[in-house]
C-alpha cells in the first residue's frame, strides 16, 4: 500500500538535524528518540559530529541503509536540491517541514519540488507542516511538545498551529492517538491518500479532520464515502462564509457557496461535521471507544425532571430515539421507582433517589435487551455521596462498556466537577453538559447507521449524449458561452424535460395559427438578439385567451419593441403554452470549483435567493438520493401538500434532478445548467420546465 512506509518507515533521515536545542531540526530528532521509534534514525547535518548522541552524516549518500522517510527542515531555498539528493538515494517519502512556498505565493518552487519527487517516485507530505506522528511505528517526527499517548483516534490537520495545540489537547482530554498528520500545502499527498491508509489501520477507530480548503474534492468525496462505511470521520472546516467564484452566473452558482456545497457533500459521504474543535474532540473520543448500539431505542435515567426534559429535546434534535413501551418500562423500574417518580422515558427517579436506586435503574436499562443505549443524567443532591456515586458509575461502566453505549452527564458543584475530571481521565464518557452527552450519542447513532449502509447502488442512466454534444458544439462554434432558447429547447427535448410547447411565428397569421394549435391561454415573447431584457422593452404578453388578444398582443409587442430599440432586428414572435400555476422549484447543476459536478434542488420562485432552501449533492445521483434532496428542504411539507392540498409529483421532480446530475457529470463542458422554475403539479401530473438556461465553458485560451 502506497502510504504504508510513510506511517511505518523502517528508517528515517532528518535533513537539517541540529545540535542546537532551539532549532526545529533538534526537536524533531529529540521527539523521534523520545517516542521510542522502532526503526533507525539518521541525522543529516553538513557539519557531521553528534546530535543527541547519534552520529550525524554530512551527506545522505553516506548512509548505507535504505531510507523510507526523509524529514526535511532546512531553509526553503535549499529544499529543492535536498529533494534531488533524496531521489538519488531512493527515499520513498518526504516530510517537508519548511515553510515559504505556495502559501506565500511561491508556486513555482513548490511545483518543481513535486516534479523532482515524482521523477524519482517519491511522495511528499507538506510542505509547510509540523510533521507526522504514527503509533504504528511509535514515531513522533514532529516538532510538537512530545509525549503523545497512543490510542484509537487519528487526526489529519491542515492547520499547523491548531495541530500542535491539539497534541496538548489530546493529553488534557485523555484522547490517545493512532496518528497525527499535518498536511500543510498538500502539494502532493492529500487527505484522500492518508484516509486510504487509516481506513485499513486497525489501531484507528475514529478519524478527525481539520480542513481549510479542498483540493481534488471529487476524489476526497469518493474516498470518504468508502471510509465512513468502516469507521467514523468527523470534520471541522473553517472558511464557512466563502462564496463560489461563479457566484453571479446563475442562481445555482450564487446559492452554491463553498460551504453549502461542502456541507452537503460531506453529509452525502456520511461524514459527521462538527461546529467546533471542542465538539469534534468530544465526538471523536466517544466514537472511538463506544460499542455500536444494538438497536435504536435509548433510555434516559435521571434524578431531575428538568434535565430529563432538556435531554429529551436534545434527543429529538440529534436523532436519538427514545424507547416507548410503557408496560415494559413500568415493569423494569418497579422496584426502584418512588410513588411520585415516573417510569415513562425519561425515567425520573426524582431528587429523592439514593445512589443505590440510581445504580439499580441504570443496570435495569443495560440488562434489558429491548433497550439499546443509556443516557444517565445526574443532578447533585444531598442524598448522594459523590464519591460512592463515582464508584458506582465506574463499576457499571466497566461491566457494560463493551455491550451498550452509555453516556453520563453530571451537574453540580466542585465535588461533581472534580469527579467528572477523574472519571474522564479514566476514559469514562462523562460530560458536564447534557447537550454534549446527547450530541455524542447522536453522532454515534449516525456513524452506526452509516456503517450499516450497503455500498451505493450504481447509478446509470442512458442519455443521448452525442446529440447533446452536437447542440453544445454548435453554440461553441458560434463563439457563444450560452445556449439560445431554441438550442436549450433541443437539449430539453433530448433529456425528456417537459417544456412548454412553443412555435416561432414570423407573421401575424402564423401567430394566430400557432396559438390555436397550442391551445389557449398562451404567452407571446419577442425573439431578437438586439433585445436582451424582453419585459422592459414591452416584448412579453401573458395570459392571452383568444384570437383577438393574440392579434392585439402581436402588434403591441412589435410596436413597443421598435420604440424601445428603433433598429432592432426582430426574428419573430414566439408563441408559448401558458404554464398552469403549481409549486415553483429550481433544479440546477454545475461544475463546482472544489468538488466537480454537483446538482442542486430547491424551492424556487422570486424568494429563492432569500430563502436559500436548497440541497446539493455530488453528481451523478440516483433516484433515492434525488428524493432525499427533496425531503431535505425545510419547505418539503409544501411538496407533501399542506391544508388538504394533494401531494405533489415528487417522483417527477426526482427524475429531473437525476437527469441534470447525469448530464453535468457526462458533459463537462457545461459550466452551469438550470431549470427555473420547474413547476410541479399534483402526484401523477408531472412537472413543467418553464425555462432552461445552459452556460458552457469558455474554450481554452479565451478569457
Ligand atoms: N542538509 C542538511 N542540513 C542542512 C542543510 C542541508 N542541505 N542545509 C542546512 N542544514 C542545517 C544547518 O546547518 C542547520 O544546522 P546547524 O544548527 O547545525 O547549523 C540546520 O540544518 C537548520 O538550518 P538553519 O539554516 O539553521 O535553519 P532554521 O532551523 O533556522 O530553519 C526551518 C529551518 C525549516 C525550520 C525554517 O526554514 C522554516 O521553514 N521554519 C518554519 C517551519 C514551520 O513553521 N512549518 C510549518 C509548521 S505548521
Amino acid at each position: 500500500m502506497e502510504m504504508k512506509l510513510l506511517f511505518e518507515p523502517r528508517a528515517v533521515a532528518v535533513i537539517g538535524a541540529s545540535a542546537s536545542p532551539e532549532k526545529i531540526g533538534f526537536r524533531i530528532v529529540e521527539n523521534i528518540l523520545r517516542s521510542g521509534y522502532r526503526g533507525c534514525v539518521f541525522p543529516i547535518n553538513p557539519r557531521g559530529g553528534e546530535i543527541l548522541k547519534l552520529p550525524a552524516y554530512a551527506d545522505l549518500a553516506d548512509i548505507e541503509e535504505e531510507i523510507d522517510v526523509a524529514v526535511i527542515a532546512i531553509p526553503a531555498e535549499r529544499v529543492l536540491s535536498a529533494v534531488a539528493a533524496c531521489g538519488a538515494k531512493g527515499v520513498k517519502h518526504l516530510v517537508i517541514i519548511t515553510s515559504g512556498f505556495s502559501e506565500v505565493g511561491d508556486l513555482e518552487t513548490e511545483r518543481r519540488i513535486v516534479q523532482s519527487a515524482r521523477e524519482h517516485g517519491m511522495r511528499i507530505l507538506g510542505p509547510n507542516i509540523f510533521g507526522i506522528y504514527s503509533a504504528a511505528s511509535s514515531l513522533d517526527a514532529t516538532f510538537g511538545p512530545g509525549g503523545i499517548a497512543p490510542g484509537p483516534v487519528a487526526i489529519i490537520t491542515q492547520s499547523g498551529a491548531l495541530g500542535i495545540a491539539m497534541i496538548g489537547k489530546t493529553a488534557t482530554e485523555s484522547v490517545g492517538l493512532s496518528a497525527l498528520v499535518s498536511v500543510g500545502n498538500k502539494a502532493d499527498i492529500d487527505e484522500a491518500d492518508l484516509l486510504e491508509y487509516l481506513a485499513d489501520d486497525e489501531r484507528t477507530r475514529a478519524i478527525l479532520m481539520y480542513i481549510e480548503g479542498v483540493k481534488n474534492g471529487d476524489r476526497l468525496a469518493r474516498t470518504l464515502s468508502e471510509v465512513t462505511r468502516r469507521k467514523p470521520v468527523v470534520v471541522i472546516k473553517s472558511g464557512r462564509s466563502k462564496r463560489g467564484s461563479m457566484a453571479a452566473a446563475s442562481h445555482t452558482g450564487s446559492l452554491a457557496g463553498a460551504d453549502e456545497v461542502f456541507d452537503s457533500v460531506m453529509r452525502q459521504c456520511g461524514v459527521l461535521r462538527a461546529e467546533s474543535v471542542q465538539e469534534a474532540f468530544t465526538w471523536v473520543r466517544y466514537l472511538a471507544t463506544s460499542p455500536r448500539p444494538p438497536g435504536e431505542e435509548a433510555v434516559i435515567v435521571t434524578n431531575g425532571g428538568g434535565i430529563g426534559v432538556m435531554a429529551t429535546d436534545a434527543c429529538e434534535k440529534h436523532g436519538v430515539r427514545l424507547y416507548d413501551d410503557q408496560p415494559v418500562l413500568a415493569e423494569a423500574f418497579s422496584d426502584v421507582m418512588p410513588d411520585f417518580g415516573s417510569s415513562k422515558n425519561p425515567v425520573d427517579l426524582t431528587g429523592q433517589a439514593k445512589a443505590e436506586d440510581y445504580g439499580k435503574a441504570l443496570t435495569a436499562v443495560l440488562k434489558e435487551d429491548r433497550m439499546h443505549a443509556a443516557l444517565a443524567l445526574y443532578c447533585e443532591t444531598a442524598l448522594f455521596d459523590t464519591e460512592r456515586f463515582a464508584g458506582l458509575l465506574r463499576e457499571i461502566y466497566a461491566s457494560y462498556r463493551d455491550r451498550k453505549p452509555i453516556v453520563f452527564s453530571l451537574f453540580g458543584g466542585e465535588r461533581i466537577e472534580s469527579a467528572i475530571r477523574d472519571l474522564r481521565g479514566e476514559g469514562i464518557p462523562v460530560f458536564g453538559d447534557v447537550y454534549e452527552a446527547v450530541s455524542s450519542l447522536g453522532a454515534l447513532y449516525r456513524a452506526a447507521r452509516r456503517e450499516q449502509e450497503g455500498p451505493d447502488a450504481a447509478v446509470a442512466l442512458n442519455l443521448p449524449i452525442d446529440e447533446i454534444h452536437r447542440v453544445l458544439a454548435g453554440a461553441r462554434a458560434a463563439g457563444r458561452t450560452f445556449l439560445l432558447a431554441p438550442e436549450a429547447a433541443q437539449v430539453a427535448a433530448h433529456l425528456g424535460l417537459g417544456m412548454p410547447r412553443s412555435v416561432l411565428a414570423r407573421s401575424l397569421d402564423e401567430a394566430v395559427r400557432a396559438a390555436a394549435d397550442i391551445g389557449y391561454p398562451v404567452v407571446m415573447k419577442v425573439v431578437s438578439k438586439d433585445i436582451v431584457h424582453k419585459s422592459d422593452a414591452g416584448g412579453v404578453a401573458l395570459d392571452l385567451e383568444s384570437e383577438a388578444e393574440v392579434i392585439d398582443a402581436y402588434q403591441a409587442i412589435r410596436r413597443s419593441c421598435l420604440a424601445h430599440v428603433p433598429d432592432a432586428v426582430i426574428d419573430g414572435i414566439e408563441v408559448v403554452e401558458m404554464v398552469c400555476p403549481g409549486v415553483e422549484t429550481i433544479v440546477g447543476a454545475r461544475q463546482d470549483p472544489s468538488f466537480g459536478p454537483v446538482v442542486m434542488f430547491g424551492l424556487g420562485g422570486v424568494y429563492v435567493e432569500v430563502m436559500k432552501d436548497v440541497a446539493f449533492r455530488a453528481a451523478p445521483v440516483g433516484r433515492a438520493t434525488a428524493r432525499a434532496m427533496v425531503s431535505d428542504l425545510r419547505s418539503y411539507p409544501i411538496l407533501l401538500g399542506v391544508r388538504g392540498e394533494k401531494r405533489k409529483d415528487i417522483d417527477a421532480v426526482a427524475d429531473v434532478v437525476v437527469k441534470l446530475s447525469h448530464l453535468i457529470d457526462r458533459c463537462r463542458e457545461i459550466a452551469d445548467i438550470e431549470v427555473n422554475p420547474l413547476v410541479v403539479y399534483a402526484h401523477g401530473e408531472g412537472t413543467r420546465a418553464v425555462d432552461l438556461r445552459i452556460l458552457i465553458k469558455q474554450p481554452k485560451g479565451v478569457s
